[in-house]
């Protein structure tokens, strides 16, 4: 099939690389064109496992293009996905301008029969939104169906969920639209892929029901930690214990410094907004939202707690990625709590495999950035780490303590077991780990 992807964000560029892989003939458009320039010689502007070698593959074999002439990606596909960003306004609901710009550009070129997927997190409501804007905007009579095809792409495994995600959710009431859709993901119906059809507005709820229900176990397991620590419970075993139950399942129940990243903060805020006109208020989201900004602001309290006075005092801090395995540190919790670090007037000193080129656009040269973890680690009074990367996991402890002034690690990823640290004469200090076995 013809296919085309509008925006190579994140999202576009995954799902184009994915259709490409699934044997269709993708055009990816953006407006930017150096971005363009950039991936048609196989340059990926994001870091994410894998999609440069199957964006560089399709290139050859001439199953994906990029261009920045977007009437003619239009023109050229049976089926147009809409990817392009809806950033967050300052009252957290979602910014439809850009989708809103592409809707009528679909309009303008619409000659004949074409679904448009809405592919971007929008709005409940969006899919109709976009229907009404082509229907205004194109010749009358033309032919097409808008259907609501959401994402639930992780970053870091991206390419893996799209080329064996859980489920496929299609919202359409369109028979004709249906079929187009099971034409586009063929391959993953022949896999056993279960698919879910439904209208517009339930397709565009069943993303943003499934990433406050994430968001709300991490904040719930967060809180869970708090209480750990002030009755001698461990968190970790508590999660494990829970876990097992298949009803709840081990997965999302790992403590951290607050859940970050393009998606969570956003959506869950957006549901939010999302609820309040219709009347309907979601006090469970709204307490979510409220409960991940305390946790950023307890996970400093804590290490100021571990430190004493921070004035003057050098803290290295491992990681400022959201998550491990990816460079984004959009809406990181390691950013208010380096800021708070530096409010509070110590040196900071940062490590992050990947991630220090975004860093320095944040903080530029308020920190000192170090490639080397050792390095980072010398002459500090603290460490603090805030991503979960392996390579933290591995590290020789007892270098560590040698390097530092005062051996004191406050573990906001429970990377460490506390025990093992204590014996090599650590001042440790996880999340809800108020045990010691
Ligand atoms: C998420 C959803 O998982 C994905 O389905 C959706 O399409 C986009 O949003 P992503 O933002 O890549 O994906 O990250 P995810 O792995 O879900 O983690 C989000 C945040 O929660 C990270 O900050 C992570 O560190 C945190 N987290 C996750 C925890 O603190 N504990 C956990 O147990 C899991």
């Amino acid at each position: 099939m013809n296919i085309t992807i509008i925006g190579c964000g994140y999202v576009g560029l995954v799902t184009a690389a994915g259709l490409a892989e699934f044997g269709h003939l993708v055009t990816a458009v953006d407006i930017d064109r150096i971005k363009i320039d950039l991936l048609n010689k196989g340059k990926i502007p994001i870091y994410e496992a894998g999609l440069k070698e199957i964006v560089k593959s399709n290139l050859a074999e001439n199953r994906l293009v990029f261009t920045a002439d977007q009437k003619k990606g239009i023109k050229n596909a049976q089926v147009i996905f809409i990817a392009v960003g809806t950033p967050p306004q300052k009252d957290g609901s979602a910014d439809l301008s850009q989708v809103k710009a592409v809707a009528k550009e679909i309009a303008k070129n619409l000659d004949d029969y074409k679904v448009i997927v809405n592919k971007s997190t929008v709005p409940v409501g969006t899919g109709r939104l976009v229907q009404a804007i082509i229907s205004e905007n194109a010749v009358s009579g033309s032919d097409f169906d808008v259907v609501s095809n959401p994402e639930f792409l992780r970053e870091g495994t991206a390419l893996k969920d799209f080329l064996q995600p859980d489920r496929i959710v299609i919202g359409t009431q369109s028979l004709r639209g249906k079929t187009v859709m099971k034409a586009v993901y063929q391959k993953l119906e022949r896999d056993k892929v279960p698919f879910v059809f439904t209208n517009l507005e339930t397709a565009e709820l069943i993303k943003y029901g499934s990433n406050a229900f994430l968001a709300t176990k991490i904040a719930y397991i967060n809180e869970l930690a708090r209480l750990c620590e002030k009755v001698n419970a461990d968190v970790t075993i508590v999660a494990k214990g829970m876990g097992l139950d298949s009803r709840i399942g081990p997965k999302f129940l790992n403590v951290g410094p607050g859940y970050g990243g393009s998606c969570f903060p956003k959506d869950t805020k957006a549901l939010v907004e999302i609820a309040r006109p219709t009347g309907e208020r979601l006090s469970i989201v709204e307490a979510v939202v409220a409960a991940n900004e305390s946790q950023k602001k307890l996970m400093f309290q804590k290490i100021k707690q571990a430190v004493g006075s921070l004035k003057g005092k050098t803290i290295a801090v491992l990681g400022l990625a959201f998550k491990a395995d990816t460079d984004d540190i959009r809406e990181s919790p390691a950013i208010p709590i380096v800021k708070r670090l530096l409010n509070a007037k110590a040196v900071v000193k940062v490590n992050d495999p990947k991630a220090l080129t975004e860093a320095e656009k944040i903080f530029g040269n308020l920190v000192k950035y170090h490639d080397d973890i050792y390095e980072t680690l010398e002459g500090t009074d603290a460490v603090v780490i805030l991503t979960e990367w392996d390579i933290y996991r591995k590290l020789d402890l007892v270098k560590v303590k040698s390097l530092m002034n005062t051996p004191t690690l406050i573990d906001l990823r429970n990377i460490f077991t506390p025990n093992e640290l204590r014996k090599v004469g650590f001042l440790y200090e996880g999340v809800g780990r108020g045990a010691i076995e």
